[in-house]
């Protein structure tokens, strides 16, 4: 299937994680299936500063499926350039502008979701966007602001016309931050109103039934994977088996250490060994699959180096602990 005339290879995708869809977690679910990925969001503020930090969460591997750069903001001039360089450092086959983001802190700066609040600066920021790069420009917003908000109609309607090449709609408002249910009627009548462009659905997308469901009930064109994926690459993989009409297969507790290592591995190749102290959440969520380990969950916690990491791993696999559905 096409996306923004990108050549995809299914519609389900990996969401974009701030803190966890870096280059390691976006190569280890590519590989069981994820058809294009998003970087996490970075701020086209430090990028126009030349922040380093910012500019290398852009950076992109060389063997990749495509993969679409997020940023946020709220000056238009600032996210002009903030895409332009976005786009340069990474190579992405697109720009998506986070107008969802929910945390106190983006949304006190007039950032992420705030920006739904403020349709007429969002769209501002959209045109400028466009005009900035020569890639598709999408936006990820959300069902409304405030509890009880429902704007997400009126808000892609904007955005359609404003010239983005893609919407996905989150069905949470920002007031459920994370919790609650994602809203599938809003999807479905978002993606009812706008007929010119490809809307994406995301929202309790955590298991591959639960995927199917989405794209059925709602007609988006692709469903995005956020926590589903969290210690769970597999889940594409149970996608693309559902797809084909095949039954799905629960990992061995050997199959889901393997991942655990080789995700490490591929953390410390990225960013040094240090990193494994933010690899410590990816590692606590793949053992949260299997039974019984809690004194290993413990270990694991404040495992700081590769040699560590792999004799707990090796511990638990003498086990041979019971693997938990997803
Ligand atoms: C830890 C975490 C970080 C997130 N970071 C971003 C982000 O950087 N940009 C964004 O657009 N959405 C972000 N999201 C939202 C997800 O992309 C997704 O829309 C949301 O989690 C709903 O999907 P789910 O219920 O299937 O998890 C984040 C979500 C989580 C849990």
């Amino acid at each position: 299937m096409k996306f923004c005339n990108i050549e995809v290879e299914s519609p389900f995708f990996l969401a974009p994680m701030a803190g966890v869809t870096d280059v390691p977690f976006r190569s280890v679910c590519e590989d069981y299936g994820a058809a294009l990925t998003y970087t996490e969001m970075v701020s086209a503020k430090a990028l126009t500063y030349k922040d380093e930090k910012s500019a290398r969460m852009l950076h992109l591997p060389e063997k990749r499926k495509p993969c679409f750069a997020q940023i946020f903001g709220s000056e238009p001039d600032v996210m002009a350039e903030g895409a332009r360089l976005a786009a340069e450092i990474s190579g992405a086959e697109g720009i998506d502008i986070n107008m969802g983001c929910p945390v106190s802190k983006i949304v006190g700066n007039g950032e992420g979701s705030a920006l739904m609040r403020d349709p007429k600066l969002a769209e501002a920021i959209i045109k400028a966007v466009v005009a900035a790069v020569d890639v598709p420009v999408t936006v990820k917003f959300r069902k409304g602001f405030e509890a009880g908000a429902d704007t997400c109609v009126e808000f892609a309607k904007m955005a359609e016309q404003a010239g983005v090449a893609a919407l996905c709609v989150h069905g949470r408002t920002r007031a459920q931050m994370y919790t609650g249910q994602s809203d599938r009627t809003a999807i479905t009548r978002v993606r009812e109103a706008i007929t010119s462009i490809p809307v994406l659905a995301s929202g309790d997308a955590l298991s591959a039934k639960a995927c199917f469901e989405i794209l059925d009930e709602t007609g988006a064109d692709a469903v995005m994977i956020a926590r589903g994926a969290e210690g769970n690459p597999f889940i594409f993989e149970d996608c693309l088996r559902r797809m084909q009409g095949r039954d799905l297969r629960r990992p061995t507790c050997g199959e889901l250490l393997d991942l655990l290592i080789r995700h490490a591995e591929e953390m410390v190749a990225w960013k040094g060994e240090r990193s494994l102290v933010e690899f410590r959440k990816h590692a606590l969520w793949y053992l949260g699959r299997l039974s019984g380990v809690k004194p290993y969950k413990v270990q694991m916690s404040g495992v700081s180096d590769l040699a560590h990491l792999k004799s707990i791993c090796e511990a638990i696999r003498k086990e041979d602990p019971a693997v938990k559905e997803a």
